[in-house]
């Protein structure tokens, strides 16, 4: 269902049992999971910002710089006229990069699941670019089988799409995940649609753990802060100084691992289940998977594109690929 049609209430009441469900289920599974989405809250995508602000988090600062040299470029490759489509458009900070450089887009259609950062984010935005049309949509981009924009003029629908997914967001989703969402994005973007991925790559163990492991212990607040919002909004009782943020590279699977641990053994009750926790155990929240070159290119051609072109930074810590729609 497309929730931005729902009236806000109702709105919150599906969030609300939605989330429920989904940690009931998570913590009833074994291994103990909590989808990763459930992360971005008001407070959480504010945490979240200043992870990208962090010394050790490389990935935002690297990209942002990747992307500022590569847009007259990319604008080049895009063509006038195009619907620029965002998949969790957060604060759509690194959007106005291409923003600048695309001065004749037709629309800017930003998809997030957070209706507080799309409704703030496209305020903002329209007060910053008078000019551009901004066409928020609040929607879990996982499950967007068609943008919503249908009925705002054959202008937009009749565009070429550009999708943008910055952030190393596509890392988040397990590899048969990433590829079916790659397939539905370009589904969704049509037959002259393209696709501009940010991408982390692989590099030394050692730069990897640091980045989800920061000194000032910001990771650790966004990772324990899903406790706190199942406290508050499930009223859940777990005791956050009872349990810690776990991350860490394993080098086999090319992936970090993202967990909160149970620092002792003990019983929480959520939503008046009670669930108990043996010291040391793990609740997994989010895989951050690095990507090389040739998984790259499998990942687009699996998806039904091509890559057209590659930027990276010198130290090769991250990329940013321009993809084309192939052929049908
Ligand atoms: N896509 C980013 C990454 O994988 C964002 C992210 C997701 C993140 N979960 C995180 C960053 C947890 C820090 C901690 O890095």
């Amino acid at each position: 269902m497309n929730v931005s049609l729902l009236a806000p209430d109702r709105v919150e009441l599906n969030d609300r049992e939605e989330f429920r469900d989904a940690v009931l289920a998570g913590l009833s599974h074994s291994p103990r999971a909590i989808p990763a989405k459930f992360l971005y809250d008001a407070r959480g995508s504010e945490l979240f910002d200043a992870i990208c602000e962090l010394p050790e988090y490389y990935l935002t600062r690297t990209e942002t710089g990747i992307l500022k040299d590569c847009a007259p470029e990319l604008a080049r490759l895009a063509g006038p006229g195009c619907a620029l489509v965002e998949f969790g458009s957060g604060s759509s900070v690194k959007t106005r990069l291409l923003l600048d450089a695309m001065p004749d887009l037709v629309a800017y259609v930003p998809i997030d699941i957070s209706r507080h950062h799309l409704d703030a984010t496209a305020a903002r935005l329209r007060r910053d670019y008078p000019r551009l049309r901004v066409e928020p949509v609040c929607a879990d981009y996982m499950a967007l089988e068609a943008l919503p924009i249908d009925l705002k003029g054959a202008d937009v629908n009749g565009a070429p799409r550009l999708g943008f997914f910055p952030g190393s967001t596509i890392g988040n989703l397990e590899p048969q995940d990433a590829t079916s969402f790659l397939r539905r994005a370009r589904t969704l973007l049509g037959d002259r649609g393209a696709m501009v991925l940010g991408v982390d790559l692989r590099k030394d163990p050692k730069r990897l753990n640091d980045a989800y492991n920061d000194s000032a212990g910001v990771t650790a607040a966004f990772t324990l802060n899903l406790l706190r919002r199942m406290n508050r909004e499930l009223g859940a009782t777990f005791d956050t100084a009872r349990f810690a943020h776990d991350a860490f590279y394993d080098p086999v699977e090319g992936r970090i691992e993202i967990y909160f641990r149970s620092l002792a053994a003990q019983s929480v009750t959520v939503s008046g289940r009670t669930f108990t926790f043996a010291e040391g155990e793990r609740v997994h929240t989010e895989y951050s998977y690095k990507y090389d070159d040739a998984g790259i290119a499998a990942l687009a051609r699996s998806a039904g594109f091509t890559i057209d072109r590659t930027w990276t930074d010198p130290d090769r810590l991250f990329a940013v690929v321009y993809l084309e729609a192939a052929a049908p």
